[in-house]
């Protein structure tokens, strides 16, 4: 044998992390709470193994539970009280993110980033104001342009109640181009946008559903989210975001769409986020739960992967498990 390139010798243990190529901090990673204003007792979520929604009153110890693990950042979602056709409980300045913004805020230093949408508000659990088409039309669909200030007006709020950034999740078109303006207009042109830049139509979201009880009460999202099939749409998608203004673009799910993070990270010189969802979170539970595989180890691995494929901020269900660990 005559082989003079032989990689297994950076491959003892001594020289492992002088050549590894990425890494992984807990301060890469932002962790997902849930407040709901339905609940004064915190209450396990079944499909998501360790999360639950907690009531206002447990907001600011839930926060503090996840800067203990060394995760500085989370990004907060709502469960409110009732929801309508418009969503008036997203913008309504005494909602339950609102309220729960503004004493998480008060009383930690977190780095507190709001998701803006209207699914999770919305009595049909669409992410914006609905057509007035008869419900079983397969063709009916969010109205764009009405569900632009909603959107506004929502992420307006949200900066009142002290939010650090603003994370729209609706994939309407212009949606971040018209927060950009409602915040540069009420004051708060210093308050970023992590865009959900090149958010799919992806199966992987059924736990969050149940979670944030946002799942469509008919038909499903993929007139306005994206077709799994397309990548150079979403570099179409992320250009339009960038042009509007956003200052972090987001890719959603994560692992199975490590491409268009390389994509993005290759073309764009913005930070890219990727959002490790509740169906990976999930599976790995449900696969470790049957003794099929580590289940520390596989989430690691997951979030390694995702920096690798250009990602340099996570978020992820794994945020506090992780962040122990490292
Ligand atoms: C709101 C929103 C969703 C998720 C984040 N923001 C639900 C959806 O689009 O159906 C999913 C997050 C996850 O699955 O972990 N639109």
């Amino acid at each position: 044998m005559d082989l003079t390139d032989r990689p297994r010798r950076l491959r003892t243990d001594g020289i492992r992390p002088l050549v590894s190529e990425t890494s992984l901090d807990s301060t890469d990673l932002v962790s997902p709470i849930f407040v709901d204003a339905t609940t004064d007792e915190r209450v396990p979520i079944e499909s998501m193994p360790g999360h639950e929604r907690v009531p206002l009153d447990e907001a600011v110890a839930r926060v503090r539970e996840v800067r203990e693990t060394g995760v500085e950042a989370v990004i907060v979602f709502g469960i409110p009280e009732s929801k309508d056709a418009e969503g008036s409980r997203a913008y309504a300045s005494d909602g339950i993110v609102q309220e729960a913004v503004r004493r998480i805020t008060a009383e930690t230093d977190a780095y507190v980033i709001t998701d803006v949408c209207l699914c999770e508000y919305t009595d049909h659990g669409h992410c914006g104001v609905l057509e007035t088409h008869a419900e079983d039309d397969p063709t009916l669909t969010v109205q764009n342009d009405p569900t632009l200030e909603l959107l506004a007006e929502t992420a307006v709020s949200h900066a009142e109640a002290g939010a650090d950034m603003i994370a729209p999740s609706s994939m309407t078109d212009g949606m971040v181009g018209a927060i950009r303006e409602a915040l540069d207009e009420s004051g708060y042109s210093d308050v970023p946008i992590m865009s959900y830049a090149a958010k799919y139509e992806s199966h992987f979201y059924g736990p969050f559903r149940d979670a944030a009880d946002g799942a469509p009460a008919f038909g499903n999202r993929r007139h306005y989210q994206m077709d799994p099939a397309n990548a150079r749409e979403a570099m179409r998608e992320v250009a339009l975001d960038v042009e509007q203004g956003a200052d972090v673009l987001m890719v959603k799910p994560g692992l199975p769409y490590l491409d268009i993070i390389h994509a993005i990270r290759e073309t764009y010189d913005h930070p890219v986020a990727a959002y490790n969802v509740s169906g990976e979170y999930a599976m790995l539970h449900a696969a470790a739960e049957k003794g099929w595989l580590d289940l520390e180890a596989t989430a690691y691995e997951s979030l390694v992967s995702l920096k690798r494929a250009g990602a340099d901020l996570i978020i992820t269900y794994f945020a506090e498990d992780i962040a122990e660990r490292l």
